[in-house]
């Protein structure tokens, strides 16, 4: 296996390497990853929300689009990890293969690879399947006989639908429900926010909003968000002109400077826990902070931000904690800054004149 590759990317390609599959002239690939074998193929355009596997995607060389639209000869799929969103995902492709066209799907087995070989034969009928690195891959030909109710009803599985009043859709974070973190965090959240917040990993919008309707007089809220289609619905969800909307990877850090982050920070990558993740969210928002800026964070529990706010000199207090949840509200105070910094006689000079 090539390193840095996904094994179902690596097990998508066995049918082109094995010529089951001829290479065709072009090709779409949804949730598109980058492998060093399509630097031989004529054309490959990748389809792909999440921010830092798109650069990677551009930065290989090849074309990306955010919305795919015509038709292809052959189109290639990672699903994403929901039913809902993995039998939207077959519908879509469906619709952009041209008539003849293969559509070839591959999934690792814990994510259920089985269960969809056998949904996706539902659908076509005829499909020719492949087993390696603990993945499937498994091929169907656009013919005339695909079950044309069966993809109408998985194709409403990938239509906007609606939580509490918020927009979401199948495949983003916490789709049907508000995460109760998140809603912890919010009923805590403090009603004197002042200036500019940064919502970082926004989802669809919920802690926006709650941060908008406790603080009616807030300037500026900015949604850093790497799902795109999370954030095309915190697009509706938040139609205040205040609202800015950044589709980008926190853990590159911010393009600027708040008075005030919220977050509930992501501690997965694909399908495991990346602890680095959270601390990378944690980094960010502290260089991004000004003097005197708050940041208001939920985790679970067990995830250990208390050591990082601490390393970055931030001041912090745990203001809440349930069986399940903690909410960490940090501050950056000068003279932590300066003692941080080496300064601890200027800091121990800031202290005395405040006091
Ligand atoms: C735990 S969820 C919180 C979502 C939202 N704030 C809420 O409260 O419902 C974390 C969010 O971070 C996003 N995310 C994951 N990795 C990211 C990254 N590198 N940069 C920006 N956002 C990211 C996920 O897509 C997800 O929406």
């Amino acid at each position: 296996m090539v390193r840095g590759v996904s094994p179902a990317l690596e097990t998508l390609l066995m049918p082109f390497e094995r010529g089951e599959i001829a290479i065709p002239p072009r090709a779409l690939f949804l949730g598109a990853e980058v492998h060093p074998a399509f630097e031989e193929w004529p054309q490959v355009t990748g389809w792909q929300p999440f921010k830092p596997l798109a650069v990677e995607w551009e930065q290989a060389g090849h074309g990306r689009v955010d919305t795919p639209a015509g038709t292809w000869p052959v189109v290639m799929l990672l699903p994403g990890k929901s039913r809902d969103e993995a039998l939207a995902a077959f519908a879509k492709a469906y619709d952009l293969l041209e008539n003849g066209g293969t559509l070839v799907v591959a999934m690792a087995n814990l994510a259920g690879a089985q269960r969809f070989e056998k949904e996706l034969e539902r659908a076509a009928g005829k499909i020719v399947s492949l087993q390696k690195h603990k993945c499937r891959v498994f091929h169907a030909v656009k013919d005339g006989d695909w079950d044309a109710a069966l993809l109408a009803e998985w194709r409403q599985l990938g239509a906007l639908r609606e939580v509490d009043g918020f927009t979401v859709e199948a495949g983003i974070f916490s789709a049907d429900h508000i995460d109760p973190g998140s809603a912890l965090l919010a009923e805590h959240l403090p009603k004197n926010l002042r200036g500019r917040v940064a919502d970082l990993g926004a989802g669809w919008g919920f802690l926006s909003r709650m941060a908008l309707e406790k603080n009616p007089d807030l300037k500026e809220v900015h949604l850093f968000e790497a799902d795109a289609r999370a954030l095309d619905c915190a697009r509706k969800n938040l139609t205040d002109p205040r609202c800015q909307f950044h589709w980008h990877d926190v853990a590159t850090g911010l393009p600027d400077k708040f008075e005030n982050v919220v977050m509930n920070p992501p501690f997965h990558s694909g399908q495991s826990t990346d602890i680095g993740l959270g601390r990378a969210f944690v980094r960010s928002a502290a260089a991004s902070l000004r003097m005197g800026g708050r940041i208001f964070l939920v985790a679970n529990r067990q995830l250990p931000y208390e050591a990082e706010l601490d390393e970055l000199g931030l001041v912090w207090r745990k203001p809440v904690e349930d069986a399940t949840y903690k909410l960490l509200f940090a501050e950056k105070r000068l003279e932590r800054t300066l003692l941080r910094s080496g300064y601890e006689g200027q800091a121990a000079e800031t202290q005395r004149s405040r006091r």
